[in-house]
C-alpha cells in the first residue's frame, strides 16, 4: 500500500502558533469505500480561523491528527456514480498527500473561466465574506467612505474593490510599503495607510477628512480602537474577523466600543459567510462577470509543498501573504 504524507496537529500553541505544533505522519494510504472518493490534492487553503480552531474547544482540531480545510483536488478513485477519476473537486481536505471525501460532500470544481485556485479565493470563502460583508452589511452607497483593516488581505482586497464598484472613496489600512502600493496601485484603492510606520489616527484623518461611513474590519484590536473615533453618523462596521486575537494567550480588555457606537447611531455587525450559502452562487457569478469585465483582481500568495503548510499558515499572522494564502500540494 503506498504511504502518504499527512500534516498534524502535535501541541496547541499557548500563543504564538509555532512550526513544532505541526509534524508530517506517513500512513497507509486509503482506497475509497462505498459513496466515498480518493482524491489527490492538489491546492489548500490556509486561514486565520485555523489558528483558533487550535484552541482547547467544542470545534478544535483533535491533537494528532490532521488539519482540515478547504481544498481542490484530483479524483483518482471513485465509488460515487456522480463522479469520475480525473474530475476536479473542491470540499473538506485534510492537510495531506491524498484525502478521503464522500461523494455527497464534494463538488465538481466549476471556475467561471478563471484559474483553479481562485476557487479557494476569490470565488471561495474569503471572496464571497467580502461579497456579503461588504454588500449586505456594509450597504455602500455611492460617495461614502470606507475604510478597510487587511486591506492587502484576501478579504480586504475584494471587500475594497466592491466599495469601488460602487462609487465609493475607499481608504486601505495594511502593514507593508509593498502592500500599500499593490492596494493603491493594482487594486485601485484612493489611498493607503501603513498602520506599522504611521500615525494612525492623524493618518486616518488625513486620508478621510469627511470620517468613515463604513468599517470592513479584518483585524480588531488596538486598529479597530482608533478606527471607531473616526465613524460618522450611522456608519457601519462589518465585524468579519479579528485576527489581532487570534495567538493572544490571554484575552484582551480594550476601550469598549458600545459608547461610540450609541452615540454615532451606528450600527456594528458580525459576518459568518457560512450563513449565505444560499446565494453563494449569485455572488460568484457576480464575482466572476467583475474578474471577467477586469473591474475586480484577485491576488494570490501561493507556497509549494506540503511540508511548508505551517510555514505558510503562521505567515499569514506574520504578514507575509498578499491575498489569498495557499499551498500547492502536487502538479494539476
Ligand atoms: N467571518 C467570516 O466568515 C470570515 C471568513 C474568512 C475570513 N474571515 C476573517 O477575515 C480576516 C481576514 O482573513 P483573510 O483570510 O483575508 O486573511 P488575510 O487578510 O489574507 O491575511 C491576514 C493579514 O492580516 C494582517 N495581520 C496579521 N496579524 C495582524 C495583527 N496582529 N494586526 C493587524 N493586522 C494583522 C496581515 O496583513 P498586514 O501586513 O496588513 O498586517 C496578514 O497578511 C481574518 O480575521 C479572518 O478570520 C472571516
Amino acid at each position: 500500500m503506498k504511504q502518504i504524507r499527512q500534516m498534524v496537529l502535535v501541541s496547541r500553541p499557548g500563543g504564538m502558533l509555532r512550526e513544532t505544533d505541526f509534524a508530517i505522519r506517513k500512513s497507509e494510504n486509503r482506497t475509497a469505500g462505498p459513496g466515498e472518493l480518493l482524491v489527490r490534492t492538489l491546492y489548500l487553503s490556509a486561514d486565520p480561523y485555523m489558528r483558533p480552531r487550535m484552541n482547547e474547544g467544542p470545534s478544535s482540531f483533535a491533537l494528532g491528527e490532521p488539519i482540515r480545510g478547504n481544498g481542490l483536488g484530483v479524483v483518482e478513485e471513485s465509488a460515487d456514480p456522480m463522479f469520475k477519476a480525473g474530475d476536479i473537486v473542491s470540499g473538506m481536505f485534510e492537510w495531506a498527500d491524498y484525502t478521503v471525501l464522500e461523494g455527497n460532500d464534494a463538488k465538481i470544481a466549476y471556475t467561471y473561466g478563471a484559474p483553479l485556485t481562485a476557487l479557494l479565493g476569490v470565488l471561495g470563502l474569503t471572496g464571497l465574506t467580502a461579497y456579503f460583508g461588504m454588500l449586505d452589511f456594509g450597504k455602500p452607497q455611492k460617495g461614502e467612505t470606507v475604510l478597510i483593516s487587511s486591506a492587502a488581505g484576501a478579504v480586504g482586497s475584494i471587500a475594497g474593490q466592491i466599495a469601488k464598484i460602487k462609487g465609493c472613496r475607499v481608504v486601505g489600512i495594511t502593514g507593508s510599503d509593498e502592500k500599500v502600493k499593490i492596494v493603491r496601485e493594482e487594486l485601485g484603492f484612493d489611498g493607503v495607510i501603513n498602520y506599522k510606520k504611521e500615525n494612525l489616527g492623524e493618518a486616518i484623518s488625513r486620508f478621510c477628512p469627511k470620517g468613515v461611513d463604513i468599517y470592513f474590519d479584518n483585524v480588531g484590536g488596538e486598529i479597530t480602537d482608533e478606527v471607531l473615533q473616526h465613524i460618522n453618523l450611522f456608519a457601519r462596521i462589518v465585524i468579519c474577523g479579528q485576527i489581532s486575537q487570534y495567538n493572544l494567550e490571554e484575552k484582551s480588555t480594550g476601550p469598549r466600543p458600545f459608547p461610540t457606537l450609541l452615540f454615532k447611531s451606528a450600527i456594528a455587525q458580525g459576518i459568518m459567510v457560512r450563513h449565505h450559502a444560499d446565494r453563494f452562487d449569485h455572488a460568484r457569478d457576480e464575482l466572476a462577470a467583475w474578474l471577467k469585465q477586469g473591474t475586480l483582481h484577485a491576488r494570490e500568495t501561493v507556497v509549494t509543498g506540503l511540508e511548508n503548510a505551517p510555514r505558510a499558515l503562521i505567515g499569514i499572522f506574520n504578514g507575509e501573504n498578499i491575498g489569498k494564502q495557499i499551498v500547492k500540494v502536487s502538479e494539476p
